[in-house]
């Protein structure tokens, strides 16, 4: 079994998008109360005391939208300073990161993943559920400044849907060829939004790489990551591509991750709460962290059992009680 060894610490559950995809339109949201939220003291308590003494060395920190967190850049800090930190990155839709890139970066943060799903104004609107001015150039700027800043690797997150956007993935594959990004499909997935698009919601990610291959050509590259993505490049090219194949291939038997909800609840599997473990109420009631950590060691040792079940049971995206931004991808 692989190891566990990667977290995803979800900071908020609210956006300040509306992706169709993560939170599809008519879903009613009941966002958190702040009280809810695991506190930055929480977060760090039970990083050093139940998951760094289980292995734990490599930290993304998402959301929603996790710039939305006032205390972010302190967060980041505080994760980048603990001596077992052996990665930490963040997940963001950028509208915040021009203002805000420089100082993630001082305080530790060097590698960032971005959404971007589309390069026309109109459909990027449309994606995340903009009625009002345009955002696209916002977003579009805060790229731009994180990559001044220096963040690297700077990773492009592009969710293909057939009919909205998979006439720009050459586009979007281009923009790495002078520009030091890796830019990475990702095959849509029906969590909590079942039957959104129709029967043929995603584009198995081998037709997307034929497209790119027939049109600027492709080799095999790698590039830092704990991910499931595939790696590829075109030839010449500064920057990677990647492909994530949720849909076409299973890559549960590598999975090397559990994800921390913003209310503290441990999730071992982004498709199963099996198991799920209350953390914060737990602390909260008074119970020591070397029991908590004890839940913990049990419940991993289930996890190759638990990992998406759901999917094998062809019953994925029917029954979640969250939604991709509550889970935080
Ligand atoms: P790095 O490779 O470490 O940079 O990160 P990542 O790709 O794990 O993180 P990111 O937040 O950018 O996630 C990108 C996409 O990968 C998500 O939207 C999901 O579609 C997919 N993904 C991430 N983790 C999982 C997982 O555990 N299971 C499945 N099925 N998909 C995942
Ligand atoms: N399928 C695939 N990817 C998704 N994301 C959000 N919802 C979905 C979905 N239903 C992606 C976002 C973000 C990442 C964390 O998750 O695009 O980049
Ligand atoms: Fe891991 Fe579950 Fe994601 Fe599969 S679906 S990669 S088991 S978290």
């Amino acid at each position: 079994m692989n190891p566990i060894d990667y977290l995803r610490i979800s900071l908020i559950d609210r956006c300040n998008f509306r992706c169709q995809y993560c939170m599809p339109e008519g879903t009613e949201l009941k966002y958190l109360l702040r009280q809810e939220w695991l506190t930055r003291s929480e977060i760090l308590l039970l990083l050093r005391e139940v998951f760094i003494p289980l292995g734990f060395t490599k930290f993304r920190l998402t959301g929603g939208e996790p710039l939305l967190r006032l205390e972010i850049v302190d967060l980041v800090g505080d994760i980048a300073a603990l001596p077992e930190t052996e990665d930490l990155a963040l997940t963001t839709n950028a509208f915040y990161l021009g203002k805000m890139a420089q100082d993630l970066y001082d305080a530790g943060l060097r590698r960032i993943n971005i959404s971007l799903d589309s390069l026309d104004r109109e459909t990027f609107d449309k994606i995340i559920g903009n009625r009002g001015k345009s955002r696209w150039q916002q977003t579009w700027d805060g790229i731009q400044t994180a990559y001044k800043v220096g963040f690297d690797p700077l990773k492009i997150n592009v969710v293909v849907i057939p009919g909205l956007n998979d006439r720009e993935v050459p586009d979007l594959a281009a923009l790495t060829r002078d520009r030091h990004w890796h830019v990475r499909f990702i095959e849509f997935m029906p969590i909590g939004n079942a039957n959104l698009f129709g029967d043929r919601a995603w584009i198995p990610s081998e037709e997307l790489r034929q497209t790119i291959r027939e049109k600027w050509g492709l080799e095999s590259a790698a590039v830092k990551g704990n991910g499931p993505a595939d790696i590829f490049k075109i030839p010449g090219a500064k920057g990677t591509l990647g492909f994530i194949s949720q849909m076409s291939e299973c890559f549960c038997d590598r999975c090397n991750r559990v994800r921390l909800s913003a209310d503290g609840c441990l999730r071992p599997c982004l498709l199963n709460e099996t198991g799920q473990i209350d953390l914060k109420t737990s602390l909260r009631q008074g119970i020591p962290t070397h029991q908590l950590r004890e839940r913990v060691r049990d419940l991993l040792a289930l996890k190759s059992e638990i990992n998406f079940k759901e999917r094998n049971s062809g019953t994925a995206g029917e029954k979640y009680a969250k939604t991709m931004s509550q889970i935080g991808g």
